[in-house]
């Protein structure tokens, strides 16, 4: 039996918001600082924090633990970042739903981006919020990754063959605290139909951006899971991440402990 709306606002702390008004005001302060960094960076701000699932879902799903140690790898302009920052506010202002888990505060969020110009909006609109963010332009291939406790890697490995992407993840790994977390999304290349329209788009956004690499290297998600399981993944857990997109995308939850 469902719980009616007006009976959950009955039981609802005073003061506190809905979690639907809680995402409004995170969406609205998470894209504010992107408002100076020119009409690309904040147009793209709003659509991907607005449409794209996945970021409302980390937090519903509180799949970040308060204070960890973040590295968010091919981080593009920083939207993480910023919405991390959201959080923090609104941690401090109590205004975080009491039917979502702890929020996220307190992160320390490292950012890793090989376009430079991905990493100059990111510093020039998020660098100097009081949280902190650090960005590093570098390859995920071979940049070294700081000591953390979750990963987060965002439709950004099939950019590279099949082998680098196994090298990224060892390396991964290796960063993680013994009970890290890997968060990863990955197109279901099983999923043939929703697998080429992503990649269609990616390739179509890709030169926009004027990036020199298409992507192209895709695994079925049976092979993923397994990849990781070898890696030493203890536990994969997979959540499907297409709602209201023609996607085949899926979130890859990797504990190591
Ligand atoms: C589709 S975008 C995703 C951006 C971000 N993760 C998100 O979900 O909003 C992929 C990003 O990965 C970056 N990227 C591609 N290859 C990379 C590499 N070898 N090392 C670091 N970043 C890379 C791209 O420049 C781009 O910013």
């Amino acid at each position: 039996m469902s719980t009616s709306p007006a009976l959950l606002n009955a039981t609802r702390p005073a003061g506190l918001p809905t979690p639907d008004v809680a995402w409004r005001d995170l969406h609205r302060a998470a894209c504010a600082p992107y408002r100076g960094a020119g009409r690309f960076a904040w147009h793209f701000a709003r659509g991907k924090l607005g449409r794209d699932p996945v970021f409302r879902g980390l937090l519903e799903r509180g799949d970040l633990p308060p204070r960890a140690r973040v590295v968010d790898i091919g981080c593009g302009q920083g939207l993480l970042a910023s919405l991390l920052a959201a959080v923090d506010a609104a941690q401090a202002h109590g205004r975080w739903p009491a039917d979502w888990p702890a929020a996220p505060a307190g992160v320390q969020y490292t950012g890793i981006e090989l376009m430079p110009r991905d990493v100059e909006r990111a510093r020039a609109a998020v660098g100097g919020l009081s949280s902190a963010p650090r960005f590093v332009c570098g390859d995920m291939c071979s940049v070294a990754l700081p000591p953390c406790d979750v990963v987060v890697i965002l439709d950004v490995l099939h950019y590279v063959d099949l082998t680098a992407q196994e090298g990224v993840l060892a390396r991964v790994r290796d960063a993680l605290a013994p009970r890290g977390r890997l968060l990863l999304r990955v197109g279901d290349a099983a999923s043939t139909r929703g697998f080429a329209v992503s990649q269609w788009v990616d390739r179509v956004v890709t030169r926009v951006r004027g990036h020199r690499v298409s992507p192209t290297f895709g695994r079925p998600l049976a092979d993923w899971v397994a990849l990781l399981r070898r890696l030493g993944f203890a536990s994969v857990r997979t959540v499907p991440m297409s709602q209201g997109t023609p996607f085949a995308n899926v979130l890859l939850v990797g504990d190591l402990g």
